[in-house]
């Protein structure tokens, strides 16, 4: 292994602990922000008097050279001991000694707490532009169905009417708080800890403020010791990560109850769907399955990171050169299963008939009579009773509760006029609902028209 210390050792280090302790495996990922960083490196090094302009030009131009090598040096990963180690020796051999000024006043130990945030902040903004895509596709879907009533469930009992755009939207929001988490996470991300060197701070005159600026962040961070030994914003963007495959988890087992040839509510396009190796007639939902499976690994990623920082002292620990394989296993699957989620959705089909007839069931206008007479006067708790009895007399009578004659209503309740039958259709029942928040079609029309301001589509 090529390293870059060794000078007060007598052996070398077992071949076991060689393996064991080798992280270019994965960390390369950070090739291109560890480049970015030694080419800001330099030039603060220069205004420190460290590097002629000259020298410094040399050096750079050897870290562009390494850049557009990128591909080739991860198709062929040679042995040094990581990604930072690499990237200096890979100049050294290049420009000789020069390239061995490059470390002055750093520290791999905020090399790498750098070059970790400005990775979360690329990934975020990655995810970002997914995150819209899955957006734009719960916009249209929900827009293609304000019309399309739709039984809503709870305890997944068919419960009340409403519109098949309202429980789509009911993922928009859940979407818009995952985005304000990884805004959040990537506020975080955006200081930059480049100075504190391994844990002290830096003997050089550095400017951080320059070197923060040159790489792309908004402030620097305020403490070396927390600097090298934070990894928060690792555990807030996959905290984030989690609850937004969560949230996909959850819609997806719904979409994948709708389109089983029992419900039929939705069909889902053929380019989301596989077929089976023995059985002909099946359309399976895989890729709506494997969007569902993902979120438990996802909350595993946090808890792997969580429990490597439980417990550490400060300041830098080698324990934390795991955080990556977690964080960019966790961040990759993020931005796949969000890209799928905002293709499979347009694919989706809807089919009003078994819609319709789920309305029919589960006497899921009961409510609307209950609120019928609580509004004529007879108090909620007495006026559900009085429909749990309805719902009684309909079981046996083998209809719905709304399917009751009128007599038979008022043989139950005195309180039942003919105006009843205001309440007693799917639509009245939506339409009554026109609250914010309401399924109503007007407050789900306004909503829509706010979402598409506010994303000026
Ligand atoms: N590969 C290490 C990591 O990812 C870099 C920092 C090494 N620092 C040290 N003092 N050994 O955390």
């Amino acid at each position: 292994m090529t390293k870059l210390w060794g000078g007060r050792f007598t052996q070398t280090l077992d071949p076991s602990a060689v393996d064991f302790s080798y992280s270019l495996s994965f960390d390369y990922e950070l090739l291109p922000y560890d480049i970015q960083l030694n080419r800001a490196y330099v030039d603060a090094l220069t205004t420190a008097g460290i590097f002629t302009t000259a020298e410094r030009d040399i050096v750079q131009a050897s870290l562009d050279r390494i850049r557009d090598r990128i591909p080739q040096i991860i198709a062929n990963l040679p042995d040094d001991e990581d990604v930072h180690s690499l990237v200096e020796r890979l100049v050294i051999d290049d420009v000789g000694d020069l390239g061995k000024k490059m470390h002055s006043g750093k520290s791999r130990n905020d090399q790498v707490a750098t070059d970790l945030r400005l990775y979360v902040k690329d990934a975020i903004e990655g995810i970002n532009t997914h995150i819209h895509a899955c957006f734009k596709a719960l916009y249209d879907l929900a827009s293609d169905h304000v019309d399309t009533v739709f039984p809503g469930f709870t305890h997944l009992q068919v419960a009340q009417p409403v519109v098949l755009a309202h429980h789509v939207l009911a993922y928009f929001e859940k979407f818009m708080r995952d985005q304000h988490r990884f805004a959040d996470a990537y506020e975080r991300a955006d200081q930059c800890p480049l100075g504190s060197a391994a844990l002290a701070g830096s003997n050089y005159p550095l400017d951080r403020y320059q070197l923060a600026e040159s790489l792309g962040f908004s402030d620097i961070t305020r403490n070396s010791m927390d600097a090298v030994s934070d990894r928060d914003f690792v555990l807030d963007a996959l905290y984030a990560a989690s609850m937004i495959t969560l949230h996909i988890s959850q819609f997806c087992e719904e979409l994948i109850l709708w389109s089983s040839s029992i419900v039929g509510f939705i069909t889902i396009g053929d380019a989301f769907t596989t077929g089976s190796s023995i059985m002909p007639q099946k359309k399976n939902p895989d890729i709506a399955e494997l969007l569902r499976g993902q979120a438990g690994a996802m909350l595993g990623q946090f808890v792997a990171v969580h429990e490597l920082i439980k417990g550490l002292p400060l300041t830098y620990n080698r324990d934390l050169q795991d955080d990556k394989k977690y964080l960019f296993t966790a961040l990759k699957t993020t931005q796949a299963s969000l890209n799928c989620f905002a293709k499979m959705i347009p694919t989706i089909r809807v089919n009003t008939d078994r819609i319709h007839a789920a309305l029919n069931s589960g006497h899921i206008l009961a409510t609307e009579i209950a609120d019928y007479l609580a509004m004529k006067g007879l108090p909620f708790r007495s006026a559900h009773e009085v429909v749990g009895q309805m719902v009684q007399e309909a079981e046996a009578q083998g209809c719905q509760v709304h399917e009751l004659p009128l007599s038979t209503l008022q043989t139950l309740s005195s309180h039942i006029k003919p105006d009843i039958h205001d309440w007693l259709s799917i639509e009245a029942a939506i339409s009554k609902k026109n609250g914010v928040g309401g399924t109503a079609k007007t407050s789900i029309r306004t909503q829509l028209h706010h979402i598409k301001e506010a994303f000026k589509w």
